[in-house]
């Protein structure tokens, strides 16, 4: 009731609240919309545009601690002459001033033009558009990408994912990463702050990622679908459990302000708006009947990783068979509501493909003599098992997985029994590399290859992005590179291309 009223004051005096905002600041004095604009979540019918608030972006957005009221407006073209949804929206302090609108009533499978304005500023322009109605949509182009240290590279690798026109981006983890390289690494930048505790270090920390033009680009460039990994929070945490215990801290109370200010930063619905530490992020996103994508979260509730190195609080290790408990069958790295959840989200779709948009590789990867990492799958067989059961069940239509996290551009096939290439191939595996994060030595990486026989393509030592086009009977893969991270205008090119047919898990290089 109290809220109710404070809202509805707010509401009718949003005008001078505005006014008190533009004399306190200048008149917003610099420009609000530094961290450009966003949108996701599509859907026949609308989609999620975002924005924050930040004229002083690095030092906690610069705005008043009042609410201001923010005009949006969708429209068919560029020049917004054919206006078809406006309104208000208020971005509101503890938000940090962020704006969610969700749309709905929009036309199916159309392109939109999205702006926000206030009184004396206006956002850069965004495009989004909606999904193909139930059962429809023929065509698809989607982008993946993961891991984008700031430290390490610059996003020539957005720009070049903007320009392939793309109706669709998935963010698969590692938005951005919560502590600072230092020492002998091979950085051109380093972080403001030592590492992210507080809602105050993760929202600059946001800031300073999302203030990169050719991230900002990706984003206005159509909507985005996100899931997060670690780092989000912090390296390797399992559930309530960091690898490092913050002595004092309660890595509960980090974790909320981490997954608060990621829904902050994302073009998400009020659905995946946290209370507390918990955020219900896996979701299902529909491209009509052409793709059904599953939208995994492996953070949040899974087991804590087995056989955690002695001199850590926990976080994964490399472990081999002295470490029995990781064949437990109790391990979980989706949480068994999520599991259950999936399978049914699985087999009752009736869609042509069935994308895992998840963080890390299913497919095992023996590093040699049995040993294996645990914060993957790997560290988790018995539930990978339970997945990959459904996967070739025969009641899952075309399944196809995509993953990030370990900075490597991966082609593999998942068989049916991990390690045994003898059984069958229940479904392909691609993982997009990084944007800029860096991956483990080449040379460790080609150790894996005679090992595992199902890894078709293991790339460390390069950067960028996958690009996915997708028609109903089949679905094509291009491993994205960037010439050189380090280099802004760094040019492109495609390492490797993989094709898969509708009914057939193998994958074939194209
Ligand atoms: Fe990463």
């Amino acid at each position: 009731m109290l809220s109710q009223t404070r809202r509805g004051f707010v509401l009718s005096g949003s005008a001078a609240i505005l006014a008190a905002c533009a004399t306190r600041t200048g008149r917003l004095a610099r420009n609000p919309f530094t961290l450009g604009v966003a949108s996701g979540e599509p859907s026949a019918d609308g989609f999620v545009l975002w924005t924050r608030l930040a004229p002083d972006p690095l030092a906690g957005g610069g705005m008043p601690e009042t609410p201001v009221e923010v005009s949006w407006a969708v429209a068919e073209d560029e020049g917004f002459r054919r206006v078809v949804r406006e309104g208000k929206a208020l971005a509101t302090p503890d938000w940090a001033h962020s704006v969610h609108v969700e749309l709905k009533g929009l036309e199916p499978d159309r392109w939109y033009f999205y702006r926000f304005r206030l009184p004396e500023a206006e956002s850069p322009i965004g495009r989004a558009r909606t999904t193909p109605a139930a059962g429809a949509g023929d065509k698809l182009r989607v982008v993946f990408a993961s891991c984008q240290r700031w430290e390490v590279g610059y996003y020539g690798a957005w720009r070049h994912a903007a320009k392939a026109d793309p109706d669709l981006i998935l963010h698969l983890g590692d938005y951005i990463y919560e502590y600072q390289l230092r020492g002998a690494q091979n950085y051109i930048r380093t972080h403001d702050a030592d590492a992210t505790f507080t809602l105050a270090d993760y929202r600059n920390r946001y800031a300073l990622y999302k203030l990169e033009p050719e991230l900002q680009a990706a984003h206005a460039a159509c909507p985005w679908v996100v899931t997060w990994d670690d780092h989000e929070v912090v390296n390797d945490y399992a559930n309530d459990r960091p690898e490092r215990q913050n002595p004092g801290q309660r890595f509960l109370d980090r974790r909320a302000a981490a997954y608060k200010a990621y829904y902050e930063h994302m073009p998400l619905r009020a659905a995946q708006r946290p209370t507390g530490p918990d955020l219900q992020l896996y979701r299902t996103v529909d491209y009509g009947g052409l793709a059904r994508f599953h939208v995994l979260d492996d953070r949040q509730y899974r087991s804590h990783q087995v056989c955690k190195r002695p001199d850590r609080d926990g976080g994964s290790n490399t472990v081999g068979r002295e470490c029995a408990d990781r064949l437990n069958t109790d391990l979980t790295l989706l949480g068994r509501e999520q599991e259950a959840w999936l399978a049914r989200q699985l087999t009752g779709s009736t869609a042509a493909w069935n994308v895992l948009a998840q963080q890390t590789l299913i497919a095992t990867a023996d590093w040699g003599g049995g040993r294996f990492w645990t914060d993957g799958w790997d560290g988790y067989p018995a539930a990978r098992q339970r997945l990959v059961d459904v996967l070739g069940s025969g009641r899952v239509r075309n399944p196809v997985v995509i993953g990030g996290d370990v900075h490597t551009f991966y082609a593999a096939d998942i068989h049916a029994r991990a390690g045994d290439p003898s059984s069958p191939i229940v479904a392909p595996e691609f993982i997009g590399s990084s944007i800029t994060s860096l991956g483990l030595p080449q040379r460790q990486i080609d150790q894996l290859r005679p090992h595992n026989p199902h890894i078709k393509l293991a790339r460390s030592d390069i950067r960028g992005f996958a690009l996915v086009e997708m028609d109903r009977r089949r679905t094509a893969v291009s491993m994205q590179t960037v010439d050189n991270a380090l280099q802004r205008d760094s040019g492109i090119s495609t390492l490797a291309r993989y094709v898969v047919e509708e009914r057939n898990p193998r994958m074939l290089t194209a």
